[in-house]
């Protein structure tokens, strides 16, 4: 069995999900790759910012002595299957200029990013640009936990069981299928729901399903909290790290 290690291929790209927040949700592999890349690009929403997927990491794997670059990817709503924000295409690419020179200089970089990598990540605005630039690289995505995998843990409840269909909606789009999913399916997860409280407890009280919501905020975190009745959190302020999950049926016993 061959165990490929991050510098058995010179200019390689990680992608690398490490968890929602509990440094100990960081897979093994996460962990192992970090240690031994010793560029790390790391996602962050406004320049000069700080990056959570950088402060999850460096929790397990020390980031001094490393080359951390900071990217930025601003917070704007991208519709796939439309044309995106220009200003959004110029981020990215710049981000992906920024790791392409070390790259090229043979160096291997890894991204650490929230959550898993192929759920809502920036990763998957990166990549698709790194490599219209530099179709050769050599790239490895590494899963992370997700933020909705950590949420239901910390309730001790499933995120679907038996027949349950679930659903993970972006709640940041007002979006006319939410009501459809919510009226029509078993189980659902509503992800960056932080800036559409009140317009959501409102929908679920007027679908009667306020008593299945439980609403995770900051999960993992030494400051996490949960709201089993989402009303008390009306007018919240919530952290852009909050995560509601709504399932309708139990197992009968
Ligand atoms: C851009 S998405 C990233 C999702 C991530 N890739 C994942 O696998 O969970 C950001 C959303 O993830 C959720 N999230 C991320 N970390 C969280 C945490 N520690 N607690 C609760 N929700 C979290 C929130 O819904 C937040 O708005």
């Amino acid at each position: 069995m061959s165990i490929e290690t991050a510098s058995s291929q010179t200019g390689h790209l990680y992608l690398v999900g490490v968890g929602p927040g509990d440094p100990e949700l960081m897979t093994y592999k996460a962990v192992r790759i970090l240690d031994t890349t010793k560029v790390w690009a790391v996602p962050m929403a406004k320049e000069n910012g700080t990056s959570s997927a950088l402060q999850i990491a460096a929790q397990m794997v020390p980031s001094n002595g490393r080359k951390i670059l900071e990217l930025c990817f601003p917070m704007k709503k991208v519709f796939l299957g439309q044309e995106t924000d220009h200003h959004l295409l110029q981020a990215w690419g710049k981000a992906a200029d920024e790791v392409i020179t070390y790259l090229d200089r043979g160096q291997d970089v890894a991204f650490p990013t929230l959550g898993d990598t192929t759920l809502y990540s920036t990763a998957f605005y990166l990549l698709p640009m790194i490599l219209e630039r530099r179709p050769q690289t050599k790239v490895t995505v590494v899963p992370g936990i997700t933020a909705m995998a950590a949420c239901a843990a910390s309730q001790s409840n499933p995120l679907a069981l038996g027949d349950d269909v679930l659903a993970v909606v972006p709640a940041a789009f007002e979006d006319d299928r939410l009501r459809h999913i919510l009226t029509t399916l078993d189980a659902v997860v509503l992800m960056k729901v932080y800036r559409r409280l009140d317009a959501l407890i409102d929908l679920l009280t007027e679908l009667d399903l306020i008593e299945h919501a439980v609403l995770i905020e900051r999960s993992g975190m030494p400051d996490e909290r949960v709201y089993t009745d989402i009303r008390q959190a009306r007018g919240l302020k919530l952290h852009y790290f909050s995560t509601m999950l709504i399932r309708k049926k139990k197992v009968q016993m």
